[in-house]
């Protein structure tokens, strides 16, 4: 597989900028002692918007491997927006990615396909990675319409966005009902619908631009059962939530190729 795993953690409207930069030194040593080859996998984590600046300064006199994004960016790229973000500013603090259509984002604000593949040709044009959120709720899931269900967010999110553009573009799968929940999604569950997600990008662009795509799996992410959601063909990477937050356990999440299954 040439797909470098990406494990991303999403810290959500937790910690502010002292308490970030601290999550920050603490997981690239804990990375460094256990000898972490990012190369072989890569880590990212998305702080909130004020805590970007002093994660960037650190990250920089350190050098550290570490990439760092946004939960959010605006569909605008200036004016009268009260409250936004645009992608320029972000790339102006180095950032590599912007998650897009997080689930909290399209529940608790609204956020449609429209928005959201606005969300999604902003970073692009600003030369940002977007990590595009798509993924069912519990009644979708009962009734069996999961892969329906996101595949329709799929092609909303990524309506009008060119092959050359797109290649670059992670894809988080979360089904809703497993987001801090604690509700894990079965290695299979997750591999139906990442595997979906690829075919789908297969015959919406190319065999070689749905090589290229990395997609992640997010819910209810642990050092526990992370290897085996690993384990799965489709699935190259994660999206972590509460979990991020405490940098052993994410540090352990990260080494998850050193952890004994089976
Ligand atoms: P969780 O969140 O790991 O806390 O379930 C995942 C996410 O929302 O990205």
């Amino acid at each position: 597989m040439t797909r470098t795993p990406l494990i991303a953690g999403n810290w959500k409207l937790n910690l502010d900028h002292l308490e970030a930069t601290h999550a920050v030194q603490k997981l690239a040593w804990l990375l460094r002692d256990a000898k972490h080859d990012y190369s072989e996998v890569e880590v990212a984590v998305l702080p909130t918007f004020t805590s970007l600046r002093s994660v960037q300064t650190l990250i920089d006199a350190d050098q550290l491997p570490i990439r760092y994004g946004s939960q959010d960016i605006s569909a605008h790229s200036s004016g009268a927006y009260t409250g936004e973000i645009s992608g320029g500013m972000l790339a102006a603090l180095g950032v590599t990615y912007s998650a897009i259509g997080h689930s909290e984002r399209r529940q608790y604000h609204g956020e449609d396909e429209a928005m959201v593949n606005a969300k999604v040709k902003a970073a692009f044009s600003a030369g940002i990675v977007p990590i595009l959120c798509i993924g069912e709720g519990l009644d979708i899931r009962k009734e069996g319409r999961q892969v329906e269900y996101t595949l329709a967010q799929l092609d909303g999110a990524l309506a009008e966005i060119p092959a050359e553009k797109v290649s670059t573009i992670v894809i988080a799968y979360e089904p809703v009902w497993a987001i801090g929940t604690g509700e894990v999604a079965t290695p299979a569950d997750a591999e139906e619908v990442c595997g979906a997600i690829r075919v789908r990008l297969a015959q919406l662009y190319s065999d070689e631009v749905a090589k290229a795509i990395r997609i992640l799996y997010g819910g209810s992410v642990k050092s526990g059962n992370i290897a085996a959601i690993m384990a799965e063909e489709d699935v190259d990477g994660v999206l972590v939530g509460g979990a991020s937050l405490d940098p052993e356990e994410f540090s352990a999440i990260v080494r998850y190729r050193s952890h004994v299954t089976g």
